[in-house]
């Protein structure tokens, strides 16, 4: 049975996710077990970051979101930050080339314009390449906060006319991303940290004690066929 075939009829006759969003978790916790630094961690998370976007699209999936940086990671030491940003940049600067020629569309969620403007010169031309692709949408939350991400939509919303779930939800910078099926955290902790809090209101979610760098397309899949088992009922009956 081809990969796409899991994907879309998934095991236990359940609809299939079509948008996954992950929080990325437990780099650190993974370099302490090995006595390695952070940065090693963070590095390994990169790898793991790189296999599971190639499982994603093969498997056909239809939207990734990966929680990469929060509003809160700014508070971390100023050299875990500009590791985590020089491997941002390498990351997106090694793997343009197969996102291209993959069909994957890049789409960035957050306050991401206020990062530093190499960065944001960076990502915009990401996004430019990718913009005609209409594979797998790989989404990446940088510089995203949850509470931000409202804030600013409601006050668009509000330039706009009346506050409604409606109309704030067509500001979220997901308005046109299919709506959250799967949320999944690693690292064993068992909170949102501010990621996705709207759009994670009837999404069903896994949470998983495996670390970070140790996160396997084998465990995407896993979480995929725990999904297809699992019943949404959206407060009816
Ligand atoms: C996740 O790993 C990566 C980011 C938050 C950018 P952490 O760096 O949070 O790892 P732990 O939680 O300290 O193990
Ligand atoms: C959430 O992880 C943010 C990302 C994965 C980018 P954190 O490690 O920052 O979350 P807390 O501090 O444990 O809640
Ligand atoms: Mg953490």
């Amino acid at each position: 049975m081809s990969l796409r075939r899991v994907q879309t009829k998934p095991a236990q006759g359940g609809i299939a996710a079509r948008h996954v969003a992950i929080i990325m978790d437990g780099n650190g916790r993974w370099a302490k077990k090995r006595h390695l630094p952070r940065a090693v961690g963070h590095q390994r998370g990169v790898e793991a970051v790189r296999a599971l976007v190639r499982a994603a699209r093969e498997m056909g999936l239809q939207t990734l979101t990966l929680y990469a940086f929060s509003t809160e990671n700014w508070n971390r030491p100023e050299d875990e930050v500009s590791a985590l940003m020089g491997l941002l940049k390498r990351y997106i600067l090694a793997d343009l080339k197969e996102f291209v020629e993959n069909n994957v569309r890049l789409q960035i969620i957050g306050n991401w314009r206020a990062m530093a403007p190499d960065v944001v010169a960076l990502l915009d031309d990401a996004l430019t390449q990718t913009a005609g692709n209409d594979g797998t949408t790989l989404v990446v939350a940088l510089n995203y906060g949850a509470q931000d991400e409202i804030a600013r939509a409601a006050a668009k919303a509000a330039t706009k006319g009346a506050i409604t779930p409606e109309t704030i939800a067509a500001e979220l910078d997901t308005a046109d991303l299919p709506p959250l099926d799967l949320l999944i955290r690693t690292s064993g902790e068992v909170r949102l940290s501010n990621f996705l809090l709207w759009q994670a209101a009837y999404a069903e979610m896994v949470f998983t004690d495996v670390l970070w760098p140790d996160f396997t397309p084998d465990h995407l899949r896993e979480a995929l066929e725990e999904f297809a088992g699992r019943e949404r009922r959206y407060g009816g009956r």
